[in-house]
């Protein structure tokens, strides 16, 4: 990937550039509670988003996506915008920096990613992460916090990409660390990292490639659920609620507003078991979370969709460990806590049943906790 970028980076714009890259993320389980306070559990994955930079001395960027083959060139500016979608994600992370009272200049990129698009690993967090660490390191000496450069994403999302994400996807990418998973409290923002290579046991994606697209799903209008009953129990997020006080609003909610709630009350439970078996060792209990999350996300969230459901099914006939759907929802992938000597016979039969069934085959990635955002140094 290095080599085709800096091939197109020297044919367009001449000569070289510094090479950065952040990661897309998985998350074992911790699903739509970051902008409820609650806890995730993510990690970096070792499928990136590259690119060569170089400023320019002037006042524009001009950048080629090579994956989708298109220019694009804007101004840093609020009403320069650029109207292809992807570029906005970087035309984002530069008014988000110059807005915290950092400096942006123009610059010439190229850029290129192998994390999948609309499969729920999170392209579009590398995509910022990637740019917001460059353009740190660039023109702003690395005074933002890493935890910063997150926000800077997330912002990103929020006011130019119409996604109202939390901060998980961002924080993943730009913190993580090779064989290590995060614990991030969303309320206070601490966070730990855990070690992470089980022995016997191995992390397997399976992407549905059902389209997943969060801008166009109703991603906000679960968030808007959570801080509708937020407001009724008086609290600021559902972080600070429990199943009683649930219980003892549930008449004056909605069906569907208390079906999220409880998933998000339960989910947060989820995470700090996990935690604790996953202390043990007994990776047992935490697949059985997997399963009870799906079971949440959909039943009670509503986010799943029926390819992801069989393949969970598929899972729990193979025998699989944990299964569930990750990510936002709506499409994308199932992750499996599998051991080491089942995965060849899950991912056979994951391939085989599905094609049968849709018509296409799924795709299989094979986990591989990586670093997140980082200069490249040849
Ligand atoms: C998307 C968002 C995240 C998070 C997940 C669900 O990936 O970008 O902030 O809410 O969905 O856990």
């Amino acid at each position: 990937m290095k080599d085709t970028i800096a091939k197109i980076f020297e044919e367009r714009f001449g000569g070289k550039g510094d090479f950065y890259a952040s990661a897309g993320r998985i998350n074992l389980i911790g699903e739509h509670t970051d902008y409820n306070g609650g806890f995730v559990f993510p990690g970096a994955i070792d499928k990136v988003i590259m690119a060569e930079i170089r400023p320019n001395g002037t006042d524009k960027v001009r950048v080629f996506s090579v994956d989708i083959d298109e220019y694009a060139e804007f101004g840093l500016k609020e009403e320069d915008a650029p109207s292809q979608s992807w570029a906005r994600y970087i035309f984002g992370v530069c008014r988000e920096i110059i807005k915290r009272g950092g400096e942006v200049k123009g610059f010439d990129a190229v850029f290129a990613g192998n994390v999948p698009l609309g499969a729920g690993l999170s392209s579009s967090a590398a995509l910022e992460s990637c740019f917001a660490f460059a353009l740190n390191d660039l023109f702003n000496d690395n005074k933002f916090e890493k935890f910063e450069l997150a926000k800077i994403g997330q912002s990103t999302e929020h006011n130019y990409c119409g996604v109202k994400c939390g901060i998980m996807d961002q924080f993943a990418s730009v913190c993580g660390r090779k064989g290590n998973l995060m614990r991030l409290d969303c309320r206070s923002l601490d966070y730990e990292y855990y070690p992470f290579n089980p022995e016997d046991y191995t992390l397997v994606l399976v992407d549905s490639r059902v389209k997943h697209e969060l801008a166009d799903s109703p991603y906000n209008k679960r968030r808007e659920s959570c801080e509708r009953v937020a407001q009724k129990l008086g609290v600021e997020t559902l972080r600070d609620a429990d199943m009683d006080a649930l219980l003892a609003v549930k008449e004056s909610l909605s069906e569907e507003d208390f079906k999220r709630a409880k998933f998000v009350i339960e989910e947060k439970q989820r995470v700090l078991d996990v935690c604790d078996a996953l202390n043990q060792g007994d990776y047992e209990t935490v697949g059985k979370k997997m399963y009870e999350t799906h079971e949440g996300l959909s039943k009670d969230y509503e986010v799943s969709c029926e390819e992801l459901d069989f393949l969970n099914e598929v899972a729990k006939e193979t025998g699989v460990t944990g299964s569930r759907i990750m990510g936002g929802g709506f499409g994308g992938c199932t992750i499996n806590l599998v051991r080491k000597d089942l995965r060849d016979r899950f991912v056979d039969e994951a391939i085989r049943r599905f094609n049968e069934k849709y018509g296409h085959e799924p795709k299989i990635y094979d986990v591989v906790i990586s670093d997140g955002a980082r200069k490249i140094d040849d």
